[in-house]
């Protein structure tokens, strides 16, 4: 037997009990000849002792034991004495007298300290996984990981919802993202490819009359690593069967205010229910489709006022079809001159042609362009934006989706820079009616926002102006992350092979990639639509961590490499040629 408890079940009540215990060497002093050894399982810590006279050899065996090894011990639970009571500790009144004591293995000398959360390299973290999945950090973010996917089950099971594996091994979907291939040995040159999303499956399921699917589901994109990226991650995917865009958003509202109201009891919740905004409203007021509404800081549209003024970068913009954008901020006449430009920086970096601005103090309209504005102008430019002494107006103009997310980033730039952010609140918002398509200069064509399945706010707009048609989609976002994102699927075979035409997919090209797809649709799907959560996003801020890395237990470093396992890696020649591929090096030059 390796222990009657774990290392956080002991208390005054187990006083005179006789008590094995299994566990790593937390920590070890050594006082005075008497060895103090906090020994720790994933449960928590107990302090056990030696007593050099009375068990020596159990004694000799704690002086041996250090750091991360493994110890099974025997004693009798006694309470510390008075002073000694560690009140941080669940077993922190206790300490077990040590009779017994084994090493069941010894560990070499660990790369960083695991009993402290100091900071440590993210490669060696990554590299020993395991050791640091022992620390307090990664192994709370695992278990409040688990315990919100439980919750989620358990909801979803209540809600009629059936949890259904699908095939990791697919045919490509049409989600954007560069896909992973995977070679197949028997059909020379075929290749499946890993799931960026469950996407087709999912409506095939309703098709199936599965009516209410859900999955904890892993998902595989090869694209740009960033802080809330990984090429594997996973959602929370479901979809519903007989249902507009407004069901599907209440169910899982509805589950998003349990998970916050259990798990982060201490937070609040900006707005039940959650505010919805369109797609145009939050990127004309926050410049962004992912607004953190935590803080207002709105932009303000000055075209109309603008578009008469003789500043020609304002006029050529709106001339051109273009908007320009305002952000007031309050006190920003402070701000000195390397500040300022340290935010229009951030605006070129996001595609902005300069920052014009206006310091409002003394009365005074100060800038390197009011004399470009006749007095009413300018009296009407900070009227609209609700602007006074001692303000600051930037000035973004620009078509309106470089003027609005230049001057979006540059709003959370100063909302970082002056402590507007309340991190003790959630704010939830619906983002929808996002446009159907969206112009790709690339492939001089147009390309689906969500995806091909996604269906029209009204179907008739995609043959007027497919440009400006609207789609059922929705995205929720939570402190300014999108956290998920779904629609209504197109569930008529006509509406489909019309999307198809507007992105120019031939229907001989939907056939060999969307044929199952459509011949299923031949069968009576029924209207239906779902959405997928980003869970490691989710749990992210629920746990209150910078990145997805830190709640998730073996992620991939920024460069997409697994530094535990060393992957990705070379294999034998022979498996690659069974595969019938050939490695072509390039030459590095
Ligand atoms: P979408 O592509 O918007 O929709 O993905 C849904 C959510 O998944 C999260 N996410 C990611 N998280 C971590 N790393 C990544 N590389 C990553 N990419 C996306 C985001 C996002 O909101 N099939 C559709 C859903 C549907 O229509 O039902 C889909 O996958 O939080
Ligand atoms: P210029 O006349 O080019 O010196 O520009 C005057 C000011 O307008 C500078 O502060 C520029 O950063 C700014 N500016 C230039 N182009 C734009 C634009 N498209 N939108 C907003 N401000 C701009």
């Amino acid at each position: 037997m390796y222990r009657t408890h774990t290392c956080n079940d002991l208390t005054e009540k187990n006083d005179g009990d006789e008590v094995i215990l299994s566990g790593w060497v937390h920590r070890r002093r050594d006082h005075g000849g008497i060895i103090f050894i906090d020994l720790r399982d994933r449960y928590g810590l107990t302090q056990i002792v030696s007593d050099p006279v009375k068990f020596k050899k159990a004694h000799n065996t704690m002086n041996n034991a250090r750091a991360e090894f493994v110890l099974k011990v025997k004693g009798k639970v006694r309470p510390r004495p008075g002073s000694n009571a560690n009140k941080d500790l669940h077993t922190g009144e206790i300490e077990v007298l040590i009779s017994e004591a084994e090493i069941l293995n010894p560990s070499d000398t660990p790369p960083f300290e695991i009993d402290q959360d100091k900071d440590v390299g993210d490669d060696l973290r990554y590299s020993y996984r395991y050791l640091d999945l022992r620390r307090q950090r990664l192994k709370k973010n695992i278990i409040l990981r688990h315990k919100v996917i439980k919750h989620i089950r358990d909801f979803l099971d209540n809600k009629n919802f059936l949890e259904i594996e699908t095939p990791i091994l697919i045919k490509g979907t049409p989600e954007g993202s560069r896909e992973y291939l995977v070679p197949s040995r028997l059909y020379p040159g075929h290749f499946y490819v890993l799931p960026q999303s469950p996407q087709q499956l999912k409506q095939l399921l309703m098709i199936g009359g599965v009516d209410r699917y859900f999955q904890i589901a892993r998902c595989f994109r090869d694209e740009d690593q960033r802080g809330d990226r990984q090429p594997e991650f996973t959602q929370l995917d479901l979809e519903m069967s007989f249902v507009e865009e407004e069901e599907v958003m209440k169910i899982n509202e509805k589950l998003l205010i349990e998970l916050c109201k259990k798990f982060l009891p201490d937070k609040k919740i900006q707005e039940e229910p959650f505010s919805v905004l369109t797609y145009y409203e939050a990127m004309d007021l926050y410049g962004t489709d992912s607004p953190d509404i935590r803080y207002g800081l709105q932009l303000s549209d000055i075209t109309d006022i603008a578009k008469n003024c003789e500043f020609g970068v304002f006029k050529n913009a709106v001339e051109n079809g273009g908007v320009v954008k305002a952000l007031r901020v309050e006190n920003g006449a402070k701000y000195t001159r390397r500040e300022i430009d340290e935010f229009e920086e951030i605006a070129r970096i996001y595609g902005a042609k300069g920052l014009a601005y206006i310091v409002i103090e003394n009365g005074e309209r100060k800038s390197a362009i009011t004399k470009f504005f006749k007095s009413e102008e300018l009296d009407l430019i900070i009227k609209k934006c609700k602007a006074k002494d001692g303000d600051i107006i930037f000035f973004s103009a620009d078509k309106f989706k470089i003027a609005c997310e230049s001057l979006g980033h540059v709003r959370i730039a100063i909302a970082n820079k002056s402590n507007l952010i309340d991190d003790n609140i959630l704010a939830f918002c619906w983002v929808k009616n996002f446009p159907m398509f969206e112009y790709d200069e690339e492939e001089g064509r147009l390309e689906a926002v969500h995806h091909p399945f996604t269906a029209p706010v009204n179907s008739s707009h995609l043959e007027a102006d497919p440009e400006a048609a609207l789609a059922k989609a929705y995205d929720i976002v939570l402190n300014g992350v999108e956290i998920g994102g779904g629609s209504i699927r197109i569930h008529s075979e006509k509406v489909q092979k019309k999307v198809f035409d507007i992105l120019k997919i031939s229907e001989i090209e939907a056939e060999r990639r969307f044929g199952h797809m459509l011949r299923a649709f031949k069968y009576g799907a029924p209207p239906h639509g779902g959405i997928a959560w980003g869970l490691d996003r989710l749990i992210m801020i629920f746990a209150g961590e910078p990145n997805i890395r830190e709640v998730i237990a073996f992620p991939k470093d920024q460069k997409a490499k697994d530094l535990m396992l060393g992957a990705p890696s070379r294999m034998p020649e022979q498996q690659i040629e069974e595969l019938h591929i050939k490695v072509i090096e390039k030459k590095k030059s």
